[in-house]
């Protein structure tokens, strides 16, 4: 764990989760587990591993799982108290005894920049963190968000989003940022489109679920119309910091799998199986 100056995570878990029916009839996407932990325990756990102490968590309706499992179960507890299943719970137990979580809950579900925005209430006025729980994201040194937390530190008046280098046919699944690199693997952004169609892309560089926000963002949030699908988009609010200089787009190190999508969410399980089990 590092000492950084962003102590709280934001995590928008609004979303329907409408690809992992029926799945996610009764349980959040976020709970969905890649072995045996739900995919919102990886982002918290890479929060932690960047310094924050506070998860202010953007939920929705039929989403209080996420809250029962940031929580003591004490009947369980007591069931599985001295036996050898205890371990199982060590993870678990740590975070929630020593980490804060916070809700609050997006009504509509107007679109990511709106989520974020639903958030305020929770972040105040500091820079935070976002992390998107399907974008799953392993490394051997830092995590992706401690590379970001890190590199925060040199550039406290800017935003940066996590960028990776996709195949073009994909750009209409991301964010697309254009921009000037600056130093290695770090680009000051000029353009930024979200989900452009190949032809319309300014690049194959997409941006991925980690980002790290001033609070300035809030209030040019207030300030977007509602972009692609209709939706407050965080890329065009972005786009805004980005053309008065605020905004770095990061090339991290490390693995990233997507899983909003039934395919990365196999190749994710079957990566950790892998790494961990065998
Ligand atoms: C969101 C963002 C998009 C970003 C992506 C990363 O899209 O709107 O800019 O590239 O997350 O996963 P979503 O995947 O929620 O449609």
């Amino acid at each position: 764990m590092i000492n950084s100056k962003i102590k709280k995570c934001l995590f928008p878990a609004a979303g329907y989760g409408t690809r992992f029916l029926p799945a996610t009839k009764a349980i959040p996407k976020e709970m969905l587990p890649v072995l045996t932990k739900p995919l919102l325990q990886y982002g918290v756990e890479e929060a932690i591993a960047a310094g924050c102490d506070t998860m202010a968590i953007v939920t929705g309706r039929g989403k209080r799982a996420i809250e029962d499992h940031f929580d003591r179960s004490y009947e369980l507890e007591n069931q599985i108290d001295g036996t050898s299943k205890e371990v199982l719970m060590d993870g678990i137990r740590g975070i929630v005894n020593g980490y804060t979580f916070s809700y609050t809950r997006q009504v509509e579900m107007k679109g990511l920049g709106h989520a974020i925005l639903t958030g305020q209430t929770l972040i105040g006025n500091e820079p935070f963190a976002v992390i998107l729980a399907d974008d799953l994201c392993d490394n051997s040194n830092d995590t992706v968000l401690t590379q970001m937390t890190k590199l925060y530190e040199k550039y406290p008046d800017k935003c940066i989003v996590a960028i990776e280098e996709i195949p073009k046919e994909f750009t209409n699944k991301y964010g697309v940022i254009a921009g000037e690199l600056i130093e290695d693997n770090l680009y000051k952004v000029t353009d930024m489109v979200e989900k452009p169609e190949p032809q319309d892309a300014p690049s194959n560089l997409a941006i991925i679920g980690r980002y790290i926000l001033i609070p300035e963002i809030f209030d040019v949030i207030k300030e977007t119309k509602p972009g692609k699908g209709g939706e407050i988009q965080i890329t065009d609010a972005l786009l805004t910091l980005a053309k008065q200089g605020k905004v770095l787009g990061f090339q991290f190190e490390g693995t990233r799998f997507d899983c909003g999508s039934v395919d990365g969410f196999v190749e994710a399980t079957n990566y950790f199986y892998n790494k961990e089990v065998k």
